[in-house]
């Protein structure tokens, strides 16, 4: 109960420093001015860090992997994400990532590449 009270007064503060007056959700569509952010995507929306974590594979690779390999092969994580390209990270779990592809194809395109800059900004 205390930590939601902490992540809740710590949004409370984000939004108060805000410039603009409005109160819309950051990650909503009809707000086009706002631009997504990819960690309010990853760790809000998305639910992605229920199985990407950083620097450690848990359920799904860990985000330097998936950024290492998706910048040697050049590869599209949008597209990924769209489910127009195949797994190159770990094809034999492929299926457990599949599931996401629901929430993931309700995503603007805008919004699905600041989760791929996301990801990618953990490359080392
Ligand atoms: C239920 C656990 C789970 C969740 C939630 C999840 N993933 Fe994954 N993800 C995986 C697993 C397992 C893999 C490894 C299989 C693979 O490479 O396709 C993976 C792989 C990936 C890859 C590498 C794909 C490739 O080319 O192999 C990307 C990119 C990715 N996830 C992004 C995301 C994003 C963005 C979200 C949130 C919208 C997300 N994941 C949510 C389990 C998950």
């Amino acid at each position: 109960m205390k930590n939601v009270v902490l992540v809740l007064s710590f949004f409370f503060f984000l939004s108060c420093k805000k410039e603009s007056a409005t109160t819309e959700n950051p990650i909503d569509k009809t707000a086009s001015a706002t631009k997504p952010s990819g960690q309010e995507l990853f760790e809000g929306t998305g639910n992605c860090t229920a199985c990407h974590k950083p620097d450690q594979k848990v359920i799904g690779p860990s985000l330097q992997e998936i950024a290492k390999i998706y910048k040697e092969k050049n590869g599209s994580i949008v597209a990924f994400l769209q489910e127009q390209s195949e797994p190159i990270v770990d094809p034999s779990q492929y299926e457990v990532m599949k599931t996401n592809f629901a929430i993931t194809k309700q995503m603007s395109e805008e919004e699905l590449k600041a989760l791929e800059d996301y990801i990618l900004g953990f490359s080392q």
